[in-house]
């Protein structure tokens, strides 16, 4: 697969990384930010928009989203057409009896589970579980060995912080934000809730 990434980030450096492994071909880095290491800048040139000559070049070239933001991710896939494609490294499980969207990113290490369906723009960090039956929304991300377990419905624009998790049938609303290291032990129905602690309570 021939890949545009989007992001020169610290999580757009990783997601570069993992698409080298699975022997994918970077063709372009997209981001109005140059990278902040040599590096990846000595091997990627960052070019600030895609133009039609770059996209005429690469007929194939599939779009992928390398940033973890919600905001930023939004912004980002209402300013270009659509070309977006999903990735999924070779060490994560993905069932065969879940569903995935378009634009999604899977790290090493994520598991998402039997029955689940994973919205478009979804970003699962690694070592991230996604448990059976739930339902997470658009453009939801999840920070690394972040979970939700079984029969949890995740709303679009959630965000989940490192090692935050819900427990099994929990509902959270659109736009909601766990923060790192919390525990959602009851669905929460407002949305734009930062939930914090064990158990998770709304930001004061
Ligand atoms: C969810 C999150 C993004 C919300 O950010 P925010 O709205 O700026 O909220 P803050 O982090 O400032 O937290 C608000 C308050 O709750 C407190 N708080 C945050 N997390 C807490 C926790 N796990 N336990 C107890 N208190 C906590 C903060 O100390 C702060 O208190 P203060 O206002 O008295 O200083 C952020 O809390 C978070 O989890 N960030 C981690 C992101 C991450 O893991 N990224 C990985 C990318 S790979």
């Amino acid at each position: 697969m021939r890949y545009i990434v989007f992001g020169s980030g610290g999580f757009a450096k990783e997601v570069i990384d993992y698409v080298e492994d699975d022997n994918h071909e970077i063709v372009a880095v997209v981001s109005t930010t140059k990278f902040n290491s040599e590096s990846y800048a000595k091997r990627y040139e960052v070019i600030d928009s895609v133009t039609e000559s770059l996209l005429d070049t690469y007929p194939d070239a599939k779009f992928l989203l390398a940033v973890g933001d919600v905001t930023v991710k939004k912004i980002i896939v209402g300013k270009n057409v659509d070309r977006w494609g999903s990735f999924i490294h070779s060490s994560s499980h993905v069932s065969r009896r879940s569903k995935m969207g378009k634009g999604v990113v899977v790290c090493p290490y994520a598991t998402v589970l039997g029955d689940s369906i994973i919205g478009n723009f979804v970003t699962l960090n690694v070592y991230t579980c996604v448990a059976h039956d739930n339902v997470v929304g658009n453009y939801s991300t999840y920070s690394p060995y972040a979970g939700t377990m079984g029969n949890c419905t995740i709303g679009d624009d959630c965000f989940f912080g490192t090692s935050a998790y819900c427990i099994p049938g929990v509902s959270l609303a659109n736009g909601c934000k766990v923060s790192a290291g919390s525990f959602v032990r009851k669905s929460h129905q407002t949305e734009n809730d930062v939930l914090i602690g064990n158990p998770a309570k709304p930001k004061p």
